[in-house]
């Protein structure tokens, strides 16, 4: 395997960002921010402190070239962070205020039962010429030692139950499925997850 380095996310990774994203879920991404949700991610990543920021990222480097991403969260400041989240998109949709918002709201709902001691995982995504070489394996790695080092006690996060590849990924770097969320129903779509958890306790 090649040099992989896993570092902190900066502004300047917002194009692989709005990339990376949309590869964990390729279908609700379009339908809940629209068609110019790369765009939109672009320049949301850029500002700090919310559920898309660069300072809640980790990037994997292969060789040099950028190879994936995860998020962290480490505070759920639940109201806060979507009323700052919801304010940035409102901005950068040119103050349209769209059903879509609504669905992201919806989004919010998953990650409304994480306990404080908890870390909460996201948009773990690797681009397809990097995969099944043990690049994400490497990055969740340096994810569980940051959630360590700043003394929370579990890693969780939601998988969409088809998602076979990333539950199979994350059951064996010792993940177990606690539940299965209430779907979200956005446009006559049901979206189902696992939530997932991992305690990091040694
Ligand atoms: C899920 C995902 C993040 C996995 O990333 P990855 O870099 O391919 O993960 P890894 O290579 O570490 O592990 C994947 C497989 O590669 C294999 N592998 C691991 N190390 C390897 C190595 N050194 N050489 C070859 N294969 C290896 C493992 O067998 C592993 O398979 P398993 O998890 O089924 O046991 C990636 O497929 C992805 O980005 N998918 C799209 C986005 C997505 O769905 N994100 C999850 C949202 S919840």
């Amino acid at each position: 395997m090649q040099n992989v380095l896993i570092r902190r996310g900066r502004p300047e990774d917002a194009h692989h960002f709005s990339e990376l994203v949309i590869l964990t879920s390729p279908v609700i991404f379009p339908i809940v921010f629209g068609s110019d949700v790369k765009k939109i991610m672009k320049s949301i990543f850029t500002h700090g402190r919310h559920y898309y920021s660069f300072d809640r990222s980790f990037f994997a480097e292969v060789d040099g070239k950028t190879a994936g991403m995860a998020q962290l969260h480490k505070l759920i400041a639940r109201k806060g962070q979507t009323v700052r989240l919801s304010l940035l998109l409102l901005k950068y949709l040119n103050w349209r205020l769209p059903a879509k918002a609504v669905n992201l709201l919806k989004f919010d709902r998953l990650i409304k039962f994480i306990a404080r001691d908890d870390c909460y995982l996201s948009n773990v995504s690797i681009y397809p010429e990097f995969r099944s070489a043990g690049v994400g394996t490497k990055l969740l790695a340096a994810v569980e030692e940051e959630v360590k080092s700043v003394g929370k006690k579990r890693i969780v996060l939601h998988a969409e139950t088809h998602n076979a590849r990333a539950i199979s990924l994350y059951e064996r770097l010792g993940y177990k499925i606690e539940s299965k969320s209430q779907p979200l129903k956005i446009r006559n779509r049901l979206f189902e997850s696992f939530k997932m958890a991992k305690s990091v306790i040694s």
